[in-house]
Formats: structure tokens, sequence, C-alpha cells
């Protein structure tokens, strides 16, 4: 788990660029590629507001 980001909290205008970034192939990862691929923008932005919403563990 080291090598993952917490998001928890994370600012939801920020996640959603990374998400974009990620689908677009802006940023590249080879796991978040993918997982990214199949969202669409509303999709983005659910997940994003629940992930800010939640608080660090
Ligand atoms: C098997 C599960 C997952 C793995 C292994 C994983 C792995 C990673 C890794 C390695 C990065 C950093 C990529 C880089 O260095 O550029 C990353 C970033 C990110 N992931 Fe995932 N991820 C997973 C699931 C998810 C899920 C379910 C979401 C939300 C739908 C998500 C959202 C993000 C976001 C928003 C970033 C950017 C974080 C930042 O810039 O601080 N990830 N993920």
């Amino acid at each position: 788990m080291e090598n993952y980001p917490n998001l928890a909290s994370q600012k939801s205008t920020y996640i959603v660029k990374q998400l974009k970034d990620f689908r677009e192939g802006r940023r590249q990862d080879p796991i978040m590629n993918n997982m990214a691929a199949s969202l669409d923008d509303v999709t983005i932005k659910s997940i994003a507001e629940y992930y800010s919403g939640q608080t660090s563990k």
C-alpha cells in the first residue's frame, strides 16, 4: 500500500482532474489508465465527491 496515494479529504476538483488526465492519457499509470478508461464525466464527479468527503484513517 506504500505506493498508493491517499484520496480521503483530497479536493474534489483535484481528483476530477487526475481521473480525466488518466482517462485521456495525459497522466500515465498502467493501472489507473485502465481504471479511468470507462468512466464518464458524471461518474468521475461522483467518485471525486465521495473520496473528498472521506476522512483519513
Ligand atoms: C487496485 C486498485 C488501485 C490501485 C492499485 C491504484 C494505484 C494507483 C497508483 C499507483 C497511483 C499513482 C499513479 C502515479 O504515480 O502517477 C494512483 C493514483 C490515483 N488513483 Fe488509483 N489505484 C487504485 C484504485 C483507484 C480507485 C478505485 C480510484 C477512484 C476511483 C483511484 C483514483 C486515483 C486518483 C484520483 C489518483 C491520483 C492521486 C494523486 O494524484 O494524488 N484509484 N492510483
